[in-house]
């Protein structure tokens, strides 16, 4: 058996699915070079017949990174492979990933079929896709819950087909890791042929057991992993990346198997996922979070001081924290900001870095301390630039006992718009002078207003959910001005309508 680990990322596919992460095609080439930068081995990019957005990403990450292989999902649908192999075409490495339910709550309930039908209709994916692409990986859905004995008859049918990879999800986050362990080495013992193809792992959080069903899966003969930066991904998101690499790193002697993933990238890249999703990673998150490598306790500190080892399993530097981060202050020079930006995985050219770092040195005259998450916020701030929509001025006056007014300035395509209205506080008489602009039937299904860190002088991020013409579109803003905040998430929002 082979003794190479291979990491397959989905952050651009299962981890973009959740609502409120969605990234345009340039956020998403950024990350995938940052992916090839990590070392991943294959990108799964996206799921091509499902947009033409998708299809576009598919297609400018394939001619975009050298490296890894570029995968892209379809469903057992002859017309989604043809799209697929349509939006690969200038990979220089491609795989297809096809696949059908095999539980028998998909075979029942989705597809109202039969078993031996769903073998028939993912042996015919296989076939098609094999004579686009010679690496094709077949996914049996919700193989978690499908019955070992099932599941081998499906698996080997595959192979017999032409599958290169087969992956194994527990699309449903439900096995228990010796049961997930046992399933791949049932299928390593029954399926004829099975040595000649990479067995995959698939494995979602629902129950918190992502990342241990993965290790179980690996200690049984899986040699892929499929991995999100994070976590990311639907409900409880997928087993995340760093936590598996580092795990192999960390267990050299009862896993010695070899990864390419170059784990100093693992926090810059986390940062980026975090920062172009507007996706905060918990604190006590395993590897990444913010808290990973904060003692607190006089003991641990004590500890720590004397020899990191005493409570440290990890060196920092090995998942690129770096320790002796400057402290960055009004003082602080272009040069120090840039830096603590590429430490946080985010590139600017010089024209933004300089408007950045204007905005930067505002922020600083007013923070003591500018945190890593104000930097991340006033370089994303720049997002908003080039959009249809943009914000010339906002005032608004508000007290006890008065009515809150608010007057809006709108540039909307080079044209200056503007409106006054009053409200029952200030955020809802800005909306409400935006609502006279904009007059379009928009339903806010959420609105979150959250502070970075604990002071007065904090910037505020607003996340708006809206419904407007069947679709759910979200924004976000952030400003010290919580109004403004308010106001910059929901042209946000707008800029983002389709029509
Ligand atoms: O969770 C799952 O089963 C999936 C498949 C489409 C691979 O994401
Ligand atoms: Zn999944």
């Amino acid at each position: 058996m082979s003794d190479r680990l291979y990491f397959f990322d989905t952050t651009l596919r299962d981890g973009e699915q959740v609502p409120g992460c969605q990234l345009n095609t340039v956020e998403k080439i950024q990350l995938a070079k940052q992916l090839e930068l990590l070392g991943v081995d294959v990108i799964e990019a996206g799921f091509p017949i499902s947009s033409p957005g998708d299809f576009t990403s598919v297609q400018e990450i394939s001619k975009a990174v050298t490296w890894p292989t570029v995968c892209a999902l379809t469903r057992a649908v002859m017309k989604d492979i043809d799209v697929a192999a349509d939006a690969l075409k200038y990979a220089k490495r491609k795989r297809i990933h096809t696949g059908i339910g095999t539980s028998d709550f998909h075979i029942k309930y989705k597809f109202n079929s039969t078993r031996e039908e769903i073998i028939e209709r993912g042996v015919a994916a296989v076939k098609y896709a094999r004579k686009f692409v010679d690496d094709v990986e077949f996914y049996a859905e919700d193989a978690g819950r499908t019955e070992n004995e099932y599941l081998a008859r499906v698996v080997e049918a595959a192979i017999k087909a032409g599958a290169t990879v087969i992956n194994i999800p527990d699309t449903t986050g439900y096995c228990l890791p010796q049961e997930f362990g046992a399933k791949i080495k049932y299928l390593c013992d029954h399926v004829a042929g099975i040595e000649n193809v990479i067995i995959s792992t698939h494995c979602h959080n629902d129950l918190g057991m992502a990342t241990a069903n993965t290790i179980a899966g690996v200690l049984n003969g899986a040699r892929q992993v499929e991995v999100t930066i994070n976590g990311i991904g639907e409900r409880a998101g997928n087993t995340s990346l760093e936590e598996v690499a580092m795990i192999v790193r960390s267990h050299h002697q009862d896993i010695p198997l070899d990864i390419n993933i170059n784990t100093t990238k693992i926090c810059p890249t986390s940062r980026m996922v975090s920062n172009l999703m507007n996706m905060p990673v918990q604190p006590n998150k395993a590897i990444v979070g913010r808290n990973a490598f904060a003692h607190s306790s006089g003991i641990h500190q004590d500890g720590v001081l004397k020899n990191a080892q005493t409570y440290e399993i990890i060196d920092p530097k090995d998942i690129g924290l770096d320790e002796n981060s400057i402290v960055l202050t009004a003082r602080s020079g272009r040069a120090a900001l840039k830096h603590r930006l590429q430490s946080l995985g985010v590139e600017l050219d010089q024209d933004k870095l300089d408007t950045v770092y204007q905005q930067f040195l505002q922020l600083a005259d007013k923070k003591k301390d500018v945190s890593e998450d104000d930097l991340l916020i006033l370089a994303g701030s720049h997002r908003n630039t080039g959009k249809h929509i943009t914000i010339d001025y906002l005032q608004v006056t508000s007290g006890v006992g008065v009515r809150s007014v608010a007057s809006l300035g709108l540039n909307i395509a080079g044209e200056h718009f503007e409106a006054a209205a009053t409200g029952t506080g200030p955020v809802d008489a800005a909306i409400c002078a935006l609502k006279k602009i904009i007059n379009r039937p928009m339903t806010m299904k959420e609105f979150t207003i959250q502070s970075i860190s604990k002071g007065s002088d904090d910037i505020g991020k607003v996340h708006i959910q809206l419904e407007y013409n069947g679709g759910v579109y979200y924004g976000f803003g952030a400003h010290t001005d919580i109004i403004a905040a308010s106001v910059e998430a929901y042209v946000d929002c707008i800029n983002k309508f389709r029509n």
